[in-house]
C-alpha cells in the first residue's frame, strides 16, 4: 500500500519542543494540584475513549509527547503501543521514563502527524491528544485525518477544543479584544465544522467526551472509519 507523500505540512509551534522543553513537558502534568486533576481527568476520558474503540491491540500514540497516557493505555495487558512524535527528544523523554513493567510492550518513532512512517493500516487505532487544537487551518486539519485515515485499520480517538461551552465563549471574548493574529497557536473548532472534517475525511462519530460539558473546551472523539 502506498506510503504518505512527503513534502509535509509542517506547524510554527512544532519547533518549541528541544530537549528542555519535552522535560518541562514531562514535569508540567506532575506537578500542582490543577495540572495533576487535569491529567486524572484527561486519563479517565481516555480509558472511556479506549473502550469505546473496543480496546484497541496495537495503538498508535501520535503524538506521544513525554508519554504521559503511556500507563492508561498499557491497562490492556496485550496492547501493544508505538509512541510517536514530531519531536525526537520528546519521543526519547517518554521512553526514558516509561515504567519498567511496561517498557517492552512500547516502541519510539520520530514522525509527523502529516507523513507518518507507517504503511496504510499499520495499526488497529490512533491515539491523538492535544494536537488537533493546534492546528488552525482546514486544509491542514483535513491533511491529517486524511493521513490518519490511512494507518489505522479501524478507530481514532482525537481532542480537541471545541465551541458551545463557556470557555470558548469567554475565549473568544477575550480574542475580540486582545487580537493574537499571527502568534496564535491554539485554536478553537466549532463542533458542526470539525464534525464536518470527519465526515469528508472518511470517518464516523462513534461518540464524544466532554472533559467538562458546557464548561470546558477539551473533547475527546472517538473516529471509526466509514
Ligand atoms: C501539547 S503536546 C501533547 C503531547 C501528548 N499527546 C500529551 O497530551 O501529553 C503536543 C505534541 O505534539 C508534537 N507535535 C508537534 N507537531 C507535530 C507534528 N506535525 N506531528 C507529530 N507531532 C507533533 C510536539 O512535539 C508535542 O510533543
Amino acid at each position: 500500500m502506498t506510503k504518505a507523500k512527503k513534502g509535509a505540512i509542517k506547524l510554527e509551534f512544532s519547533n518549541k519542543y528541544d530537549r528542555e522543553h519535552s522535560q518541562y513537558y514531562y514535569q508540567k502534568h506532575r506537578e500542582g494540584i490543577e495540572p495533576r486533576l487535569s491529567h486524572w481527568r484527561d486519563v479517565q476520558l481516555a480509558r472511556k475513549a479506549l473502550k469505546i474503540a473496543g480496546n484497541p491491540e496495537l495503538v498508535l500514540d501520535l503524538p506521544c509527547g513525554a508519554g504521559r497516557f503511556w500507563p492508561v493505555l498499557a491497562e490492556n495487558p496485550t496492547r501493544k503501543v508505538i509512541g510517536a512524535d514530531n519531536s525526537a527528544d520528546m519521543v526519547a523523554v517518554a521512553l526514558e521514563h516509561c515504567p519498567k513493567e511496561i517498557a517492552s510492550r512500547f516502541t519510539g518513532i520520530t514522525t509527523s502527524a502529516f507523513d507518518i512512517d507507517l504503511e496504510a493500516s499499520a495499526v488497529d487505532s490512533i491515539f491523538s491528544m492535544r494536537l488537533m487544537h493546534h492546528i488552525g487551518k482546514s486544509e491542514h486539519r483535513l491533511a491529517m485525518l486524511k493521513e490518519f485515515h490511512r494507518v489505522s485499520r479501524d478507530t481514532v480517538i482525537i481532542s480537541l477544543w471545541v465551541d458551545g461551552n463557556y470557555k470558548s465563549y469567554k475565549r473568544k471574548k477575550s480574542e475580540r479584544k486582545h487580537p493574537r493574529g499571527a502568534n496564535q497557536n491554539r485554536f478553537v473548532i466549532p463542533a458542526k465544522q470539525i464534525e464536518q472534517e470527519f465526515t469528508q475525511s472518511g470517518f464516523k462519530v462513534l461518540d464524544y467526551l466532554d472533559f467538562i460539558p458546557y464548561y470546558a473546551m477539551w473533547r475527546v472523539y472517538v473516529l471509526r472509519k466509514a
